[in-house]
């Protein structure tokens, strides 16, 4: 039996948790929009042809934003192929999935299905293989009122109030040799600069977000980050992390390490934000869009049998439809812990993606949706978390997690509240129990409900023949006593305590 202790300290604020911080990522991108959100024949659809099953589990999902339409797609997309009259949109290869995009759904489409969801649009914009012009036209068309050629247009399609978009992102993983238009650090920065200066000459207050690095262990990692802000820094509010973890060669105890590599990520880019503000004798906040995070089996997707045939262009193809294991939920939870604990820095992020592609959400066609392990975690923590997120000083035992070092077995990350504070804690260990004391230090006194995420089987998973095999259950070992939470934490483990 594993032993931890943790201590809250009340007065040590790490920062106010931004609602954005639990957002996703719609991609036309494999089934996640085509079959995805978006199927005029199932029985469950209304009348804009979007599924209210679907619809019902991104409610309970708690999601805040969601990013769209890509990814690498955006990269080659036509933002005008989209909208007008649904039979005359062209259909197109999309070079960065092999596929056919019919784009019977685009930029008025997916803004209702944003309104009926209850979250907000995040439109990224195309900095690979279109500029700053294409940019500024796809912000007139979606923002302006009316009164302009394409304002006017947008309502001609039956929009007739502009969407509002606030957060947009500039370019998609534009550090990437695979991305279409891929740049070095200087010419991306110099288009991203030139791109946030004319977005905010529409409106000063946009929040804009500059492409970071796809990844830690990209090569260019650091010296992007320094690059890009050297030339925009007091021109967009945000730069974006992605991060995809993984199983690799079976080392659970690596693979649950994880969110230490994510806390790792923040606080490299963090420094650099530092750096360049310092250099610039800046007082304008820089803060982290982590845009893309999840577990990504990649090689896997890699191994794939995918149609690479140059005259075959399958619609909605199934890709990337990963089929997540109690593990993976856990390992994601502890990913949302790292957001938790690095508010000060970081202000949004999107669980990437949404539906059927890496996502929490599964659909079949003209079938059922279920929830993937996954769903649970995200749920939990957007529901509960709330207010700020405190300093906690975790005393717990370590393990070897191989390329991280030395990795505590247990982690803990407390919210608090209007409603009062929420604990949350993991049991990294694949051996052992954790008997977890967190002392809260008098700022609750009563237990409103608690969850745990854990299983006899680490692999179980939830399938379409099984969709339920996998859920919360009620964490019967949390007790609070003299101020002290007390938990039992099973092998490999996820809990959520809110307390009042
Ligand atoms: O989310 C899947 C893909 O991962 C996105 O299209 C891309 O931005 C990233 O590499």
């Amino acid at each position: 039996m594993i032993r931890a202790h943790a201590t809250v300290r009340p007065d040590a604020v790490i920062g106010d948790i931004d609602r954005r911080l639990f957002g996703s990522f719609v991609e036309h991108l494999g089934r996640c929009v085509y079959d995805g959100i978006y199927e005029p024949g199932h029985e469950t659809a209304d009348a804009d042809g979007f599924r209210e099953d679907v619809l019902a589990l991104v409610r309970e999902l708690g999601v805040s934003t969601v990013r769209y339409p890509g990814g690498n797609f955006v990269s080659g997309y036509r933002w005008e192929d989209g909208v007008g009259p649904r039979e005359q949109r062209p259909k197109r290869v999309d070079l960065a999935w092999h596929s056919l995009e019919t784009n019977e759904v685009g930029l008025n489409e997916f803004a209702r299905w944003v309104e009926k969801s209850g979250t907000e649009l995040m439109l990224a914009v195309n900095l690979g293989t279109r500029g700053v012009l294409e940019a500024l036209d796809l912000y007139e068309y979606t923002n302006i009122r009316g009164g302009t050629a394409l304002s006017d247009l947008r309502v001609s399609h039956g929009a007739p109030e502009p969407h509002a978009v606030t957060m947009w992102c500039l370019g998609n993983e534009m550090d990437g040799p695979w991305q279409l238009g891929h740049r070095n650090a200087d010419d991306y920065g110099k288009i991203a600069a030139q791109t946030a200066r004319g977005l905010k000459q529409f409106d000063p207050s946009l929040q804009l977000v500059a492409c970071g690095s796809s990844a830690r262990d990209m090569p260019t990692f650091g010296t992007w980050e320094r690059t890009v802000l050297e030339h925009c820094y007091d021109d967009v509010d945000y730069i974006s992390c992605h991060a995809y973890y993984n199983l690799k060669k079976g080392d659970v105890a690596a693979f649950l390490a994880s969110p230490v590599d994510m806390d790792l990520f923040i606080a490299e880019v963090g420094q650099a934000i530092d750096e360049v503000r310092a250099s610039k004798g800046s007082d304008h906040e820089v803060r982290i869009s982590f845009d893309e995070w999840n577990v990504w089996d990649i090689e896997r997707y890699h191994e794939e049998d995918k149609v690479t045939d140059p005259q075959v262009w399958p619609v909605a193809p199934r890709l990337l439809e990963d089929s997540y294991t109690v593990t993976d939920a856990v390992v994601v939870g502890g990913l949302l812990m790292s957001l938790l604990r690095n508010v000060d820095r970081v202000a949004a992020a999107s669980l990437a993606q949404l539906v059927n592609v890496i996502a929490p959400i599964m659909t079949e066609p003209g079938g059922i949706a279920w929830k993937q392990t996954t769903f649970f975690p995200f749920a939990t923590a957007s529901r509960l978390a709330q207010g700020q997120s405190l300093t906690v000083d975790v005393d717990a035992p370590t393990y070897d997690a191989g390329k991280l070092g030395s990795v505590p077995l247990v982690d803990v990350v407390v919210t608090r509240g209007e409603h009062g504070a929420v604990v949350f804690a993991t049991n990294r260990s694949t051996t052992e129990s954790a008997t977890v004391e967190v002392d809260l230090v008098g700022i609750s006194t009563e237990i409103d409900e608690a969850w745990l995420l854990a299983d006899d089987d680490i692999t179980a998973r939830n399938t379409l023949d099984d969709p339920e095999r996998v859920g919360l259950r009620a964490f019967d070992s949390a007790v609070l006593d003299g101020g002290v939470l007390r938990v039992e934490l099973p092998p490999v483990s996820w809990g959520a305590v809110s307390l009042s």
